[in-house]
């Protein structure tokens, strides 16, 4: 599964391998790892390649450039991509004129040290460089490897319009923001992906648009904190913010959908929930990452909210958007966290009624304000307990969540077959919670469908088809 923002980001290692190839021109393939934002950048990296001749290949062994798009969030995510680089160096080895290039966050992150670590590495490419890949490549193959890590003020790729990779021709994600000015003390992402920036709207709604017109239903608005998104004409006194910019997609056509990742607590504004109550179209759905459920913890964490400021923000969610669903973040055994601060998180979990969360054991990262300022005293075994917690009490929770909606009708946007039957189809509803619901002659995906929910598992509703368009 692919997760929203956040690596929905996050826990899992999505692969990413390129459709088609055409005849004659030089072939790449690209794989992607970590959160939805690396996902989005692979379809502008294979825009961009795209322009260059190259054309994509799902067959590593017949590629003449190799790319891997890496996360460096947890120390795992880095140990993924070093095992797969060891991969990729066993097909050189069959042709060796292929070249090797490590995209994304970790690449920014080591920069020249990569080349150092990994002998098999032609190039090195920030998040923000990635209009130099060709450029890049062109040294690479006369022998010259190199890097470029610039950490750009104003990069949005505005202009590129991303070329859809292993997409269900349903649902798209449109990435309008990069970076991030948050300083949350464990997060390395400030020094991955650099200063904030939204991107221009009209190219935000253009690309909704021809989606649209291309039979897409749904997008996903992404962006490391999406309601800090802000932006302004420099020549008239014009001023877009998130709330704005939801209702310009919403306005596109009611037949799509629009959803959003990722929401700061602190930087959420009624106007954004105004703007859900007002589109139907608007998903009701905000993932509303807490990370802690204790006050003390969320100051180290630098999260600048506290417990109760956080559950006003839910209970004002609650209030102006009934049904709305909310799903977290949340990182187990935080430096000095105690078992008392823990049975905090444990608490929110149930307060709050998640519909999910992506769940984690904190992993040190470097240079960031906690490697700098706390030590990562939390024994490994107790942050494996913490998060076993954590994971079991949220299944109970999710399970209950969608128990309540046993006995309901609920639109659903036909994504594809559920992955055990090719007798049923899967979607989603508005609280993006997956239905899977047996076919019936004449749909299919990207067309809405009403479904009466008659049972659950903890992940998935189940239901049969009441009306269809
Ligand atoms: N250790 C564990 N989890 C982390 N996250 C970010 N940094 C770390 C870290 N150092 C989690 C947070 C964030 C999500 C994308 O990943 O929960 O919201
Ligand atoms: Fe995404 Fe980079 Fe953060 Fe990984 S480190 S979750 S790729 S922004």
């Amino acid at each position: 599964m692919r997760t929203p923002l956040s690596e929905h980001l996050q826990g899992q290692v999505h692969e990413d391998k390129l459709i088609s190839t055409q005849d004659g021109l030089k072939k790449f393939y690209i794989e992607s790892y970590g959160c939805q934002m690396n996902f989005s950048d692979s379809e502008i990296v294979a825009s961009i390649l795209k322009q260059a001749d190259f054309s994509p290949t799902k067959a590593m062994d017949e590629a003449d450039l190799i790319l891997i798009n890496t996360c460096s969030i947890r120390e795992k995510a880095e140990e993924t991509v070093r095992k797969r680089l060891r991969v990729f160096g066993k097909t050189k080895e069959n042709n060796p004129g292929a070249l090797i290039g490590v995209l994304g966050c970790m690449a920014e992150r080591l920069k020249t040290k990569l080349l150092e670590e990994e002998k098999l590495v032609d190039i090195v490419v920030g998040p923000d460089a990635y209009r130099d890949l060709p450029t890049l490549i062109g040294n690479a193959s006369d022998g010259e490897r190199g890097v470029n890590v610039f950490l750009s003020r104003e990069e949005t790729y505005a202009d590129i319009s991303p070329v859809r990779l292993d997409s269900n021709g349903v649902t798209a994600f449109i990435s309008i923001m990069r970076g991030c000015d948050n300083m949350c003390s464990f997060c390395v992402v400030p020094f991955t992906r650099g200063r904030e920036r939204s991107r221009d709207p009209f190219t935000i709604v253009a690309e909704a648009s021809d989606l649209f017109e291309r039979g897409y239903r749904e997008v996903t608005l992404l962006g490391q904190n999406v309601d800090s998104y802000k932006w302004a004409n420099e020549n008239t006194d014009e001023k877009v913010t998130f709330a704005t910019l939801l209702r310009m997609v919403a306005g596109v056509h009611p037949l799509l959908r629009v959803r959003f990742s990722t929401s700061h607590p602190k930087d959420i504004t009624d106007d954004v929930l105004y703007a859900m109550k007002e589109y139907d179209n608007i998903c009701n759905y905000i993932h509303l990452p807490v990370q802690s459920g204790n006050s003390r913890i969320l100051k180290l964490m630098n999260r600048t909210y506290d417990r109760n400021w956080y559950q006003a923000k839910v209970n004002r969610i609650y209030e102006l958007v009934p049904g709305c669903a909310i799903s977290s973040d949340i990182i187990a055994g935080f430096c000095s966290e105690t078992d008392l601060e823990h049975q905090d998180t444990l608490s929110m979990i149930e307060w709050a009624r998640y519909s999910m969360s992506y769940m984690f054991m904190y992993s040190e990262r470097p240079g960031t304000l906690a490697a700098k300022k706390y030590e990562d005293d939390v024994d490994i075994s107790v942050k494996k307990r913490r998060l076993q917690e954590i994971i079991n009490l949220q299944n109970q929770v999710s399970f209950e969540h969608n128990q309540r909606d046993i006995g309901c009708l609920c639109e659903v946007l036909i994504e594809g077959d559920s992955k055990r039957s090719e007798q049923h189809f899967r979607g989603r509803n508005s609280q993006n919670k997956m239905v899977v619901f047996k076919k019936q002659a004449g749909l299919k995906p990207g067309e809405y469908v009403t479904v009466r929910i008659e049972d659950c598992t903890s992940a998935t509703l189940l239901g049969s088809i009441e009306s269809s368009p």
